[in-house]
């Protein structure tokens, strides 16, 4: 068994893989080292099982899996619609729970129903683009931001966003709705479609323990 080779996790830095972290431990998989919030460390590993783990950016998780830098990922519905990596998505974990929503003022909601030539500022661009061009059918400008995107609509940027509704407090607290539903989101998790063929056996068992789990 001394001959195994070490798979690697690519998680989503924040919530996500705070929650992730706790459902593998239900499963027994540890890592101890990663609890500690002060470590500059970048990659965790557990000798015993095999396993390592690290921390990226969320839409760089789809990146390392699908190069096989990663062997399974952990991160949101939302960043995998909009990296459209090559990856196998293997098991809806149920948490991360939220919305991908077209929001603003109350006002811009006519602009939707009659299909206006409108600005929408989003983190999402692939995610709005499909959206507007592909279901709508709306001809829209799509303006690409990197954060607090309710935003736009606020200071004349944009008339609507493209953006993840959790609680909605952001929206309330700026004046804004959800003016239009474009899908659920949660975390996921995906697996290198390599790494699939090749450890399909261990893989497999994470998956089904976890499936147990939720
Ligand atoms: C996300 C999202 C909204 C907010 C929604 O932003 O872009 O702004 O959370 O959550 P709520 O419905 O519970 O208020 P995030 O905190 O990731 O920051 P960002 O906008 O700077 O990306």
């Amino acid at each position: 068994m001394d001959d195994k080779r070490y798979l690697t996790f690519a998680l989503a830095k924040g919530r996500l893989a705070d929650k992730t972290l706790s459902l593998m431990e239900e499963i027994g998989i540890t890592c101890e080292e990663m609890k500690d919030k002060n470590t500059r460390k970048l990659i965790f590993v557990n000798e015993e099982l095999k396993l390592k783990f690290f921390l990226s950016k969320g839409p760089d998780v789809p990146t390392y899996v699908e190069y096989g830098a990663a062997d399974i990922g952990v991160v949101g519905k939302d960043t995998l619609m909009e990296e459209g990596r090559r990856a196998y998505e293997v098991l809806d974990l149920g948490f991360g729970k939220c919305r991908m929503c077209v929001c603003g003022p109350e006002k811009s909601k006519v602009l939707l129903q009659t299909k206006e030539r409108i600005r929408v500022a989003t983190k999402y661009p692939v995610v709005a683009k499909d959206y507007f061009y592909n279901e709508k059918h709306q001809t829209v400008d799509i303006i690409k931001l990197n954060g607090s995107v309710e935003l736009g609509p606020i200071v004349g940027l944009s008339d609507v966003i493209v953006d993840i509704v959790e609680t909605g407090s952001t929206l309330k607290e700026n004046g804004l709705q959800v003016l239009e539903e474009i899908c659920p989101l949660s975390a996921r998790m995906i697996v290198n479609q390599v790494s699939m063929q090749m450890e399909g056996k261990r893989i497999n068992d994470i998956i089904n323990k976890m499936k147990a789990c939720l």
